[in-house]
């Protein structure tokens, strides 16, 4: 089944600015981690908040695990997507715990199943001594690894991570991708990895797409990307 379909997404940023997707069409199925790559400003991250639905395209559908959030007089807010999104800077509240970080995201969840959710999440991520920890507090792995509990915590349909390697120290790097496509796999989850590093995708993608910048290679073709099987 899919889980993500794209069909001719377009979006610019100003009504008159040069597009940064042109006509992009993809589909993602069940289980597939797939890594989106592409040099710095090709619009990665952008096509990763539309299909959260923290931008709004300018022509296009997307559909996610069977239900139309983008078209025609559609517009599905980012909280009614079941999409989970971890930043780039993990965006962690620093104010609030892990435990209180995690439980963030439950709210829609009937409050008797929290604090199980709440300790299965730590479990996922081999957190449980951390939760009345606060961000500051803990490495930069692990605060990733809140970062992620926290997007799984409401059972998403698909997880979007933005660059997750790019705050890691490269001497960790390669141990953390590894505890990553664990933690992935154990939670059975559909991904989108956003990376500029082909040496990730190897590491934890099935496949991938690379993203061209259309600000210099833009022929009105459509947007060019490549798909690696
Ligand atoms: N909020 C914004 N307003 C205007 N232009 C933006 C905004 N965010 C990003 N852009 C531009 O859109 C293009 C794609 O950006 P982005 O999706 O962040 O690329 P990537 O994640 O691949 O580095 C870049 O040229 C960037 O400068
Ligand atoms: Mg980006």
């Amino acid at each position: 089944m899919k889980v993500v379909e794209i069909q001719n997404l377009c979006f610019t940023y100003s009504r008159k600015g040069t597009p940064i997707i042109d006509d992009f069409s993809f589909s993602l199925n069940t289980g597939e981690i797939v890594g989106v790559l592409g040099q710095s400003g090709s619009g990665k991250s952008t096509l990763l908040r539309l299909i959260s639905g923290l931008e709004m395209p300018t022509k296009g559908t997307i559909t996610i695990a069977g239900k139309p959030v983008v078209g025609k007089h559609i517009f599905v807010q980012p909280e009614d997507r079941g999409v989970g999104m971890v930043f780039q800077d993990y965006a962690l509240f620093p104010h609030m715990t892990v435990k209180e970080n995690i439980l963030f995201g439950l709210s829609r969840m009937a409050r008797k199943g929290w604090k199980q959710r709440v300790q299965e999440m730590l479990e996922l991520v081999h957190m449980e001594e951390f939760g009345d920890r606060y961000p500051h507090e803990l490495s930069g792995g692990q605060q990733q690894r809140v970062a992620l509990a926290r997007a799984l915590a409401p059972k998403p349909k698909i997880l979007l991570m933005d660059e997750p390697f790019s705050n890691l120290d490269a001497d960790l790097k390669e141990s953390i991708r590894e505890e990553l496509l664990s933690i992935l796999k154990k939670a059975n989850i559909t991904c989108m990895i956003v990376t500029h590093d082909r040496k990730d995708v190897e590491a934890i993608c099935d496949h991938s797409i690379t993203m061209c910048p259309l600000i210099v290679e833009h022929g009105g073709s459509g947007q060019k990307f490549q798909t690696f099987p």
